[in-house]
């Protein structure tokens, strides 16, 4: 286990968390409930105490199971929540972000329903609403801290200016951004700024979505999920094939280490530093045990430089270009 602060928040977290999305949506059917709980808290019994969902995560559906999950149990865990997209409750589909208050009271009182918990530990804008000052919503967002309902704020995708900004309102205590072997695209302003702040990032799709697992192949390419649509132009015609033979490369690595390429690509983000946090998905007991073992993986310098040529290789948007539109603003 290796422990890592939330900024300066006090909170501190084993620095391999869990991802919960892909146990109500995106990655497939959502997981059978009894088998879901039996995940998040046979994770607690392992030593994972970061626990990251959304009110967008299944419209609900994901907190309610970490509440279900945790309710007996909630000293002993790290739930981190998040709100802003909205999304049509009938159909699912996404129609915009709406950081106004109104939209932040109504969710938080949601999202502790259905956490059956008083308080978030880390409460998060999901993604920036660009029609108002990040100042007015982060200013809500430090009334729900004063009130108690929140311990430490975060935002998701933001840009190093918006964090700056926000920060100046009320300390930011986490960025959580994509970041992997394959997209390091933060590095070039969010990332310096963390650390400016003495916040954390927390780096989710650390596994690329999978891709940097090895699971996918020529064959195996994921189905009836929302990487194989145009969601998720990395995993699209034109650029699969190219970024399964990077993929090859992460396995040669964890072959001559004895660890898995899920170990190689989360050992490379815990290494980056003190102030970088991840938060693997997984819906199986297996591979999340598999993830915790990066803790312990050593990689050689002469590996991470070759590790680190691949982001410049891959092909593909991390998102298709809506989604773009909504990242590091
Ligand atoms: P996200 O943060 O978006 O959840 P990620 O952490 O980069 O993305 O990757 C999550 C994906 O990797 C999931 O499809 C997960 O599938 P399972 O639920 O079947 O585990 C997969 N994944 C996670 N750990 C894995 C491992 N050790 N081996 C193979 N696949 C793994």
């Amino acid at each position: 286990m290796i422990t890592r602060q939330i900024g300066q928040s006090g909170i501190s977290v084993n620095a391999i968390g869990l991802g919960c999305m892909g146990l109500s949506e995106f990655y497939g059917p959502a997981t059978e409930t009894a088998e879901a709980i039996a995940l998040l808290q046979g994770a607690v019994d392992a030593g994972v105490n970061h626990f990251d969902t959304a009110q967008l995560y299944g419209m609900g559906a994901n907190e309610r199971l970490l509440g279900e999950a945790f309710k007996d149990r909630r000293d002993r865990v790290v739930i981190a929540t998040k709100f802003g997209p909205t999304r049509d409750r009938e159909t699912g589909a996404l129609t915009g972000v709406d950081g106004s208050e109104d939209n932040m009271r109504a969710a938080i009182e949601e999202s502790l329903r259905f956490l059956q918990t008083d308080h978030v530990d880390i409460y998060y804008l999901h993604r920036m609403d660009q029609s108002r000052p990040i100042e007015e919503t982060v200013g809500a967002m430090a009334k729900l801290v004063a009130e108690g309902k929140v311990r430490a704020l975060g935002l998701s995708e933001a840009s190093a200016e918006t964090l700056k900004r926000a920060n100046a309102v009320h300390p930011i205590s986490a960025l959580q951004s994509e970041y992997s072997l394959f997209s390091r695209d933060i590095e070039d302003g969010p990332l310096p700024a963390v650390r400016e702040i003495g916040a954390t990032l927390v780096a989710y799709s650390p596994l690329g979505r999978g891709f940097l697992t090895g699971r996918f192949t020529r064959e195996n390419r994921p189905q009836n999920d929302y990487r194989s649509g145009a969601y998720q132009p990395r995993y699209g015609d034109e650029a699969y094939e190219a970024n399964l033979a990077l993929v090859e490369e992460v396995k040669t690595i964890a072959e001559a280490l004895k660890a898995s390429p899920a170990q190689v690509a989360l050992a490379w983000v815990l290494g980056r530093g003190e102030h970088v946090v991840t938060i693997p998905g997984t819906t199986k007991r297996s591979n999340l045990d598999g993830n915790l073992g990066a803790a312990g993986l050593t990689i050689t310098s002469a590996q991470i430089a070759r590790l680190e040529g691949l982001a410049a290789r891959v092909k593909g948007a991390r998102y298709p270009e809506t989604g773009m539109r909504n990242i590091n603003v």
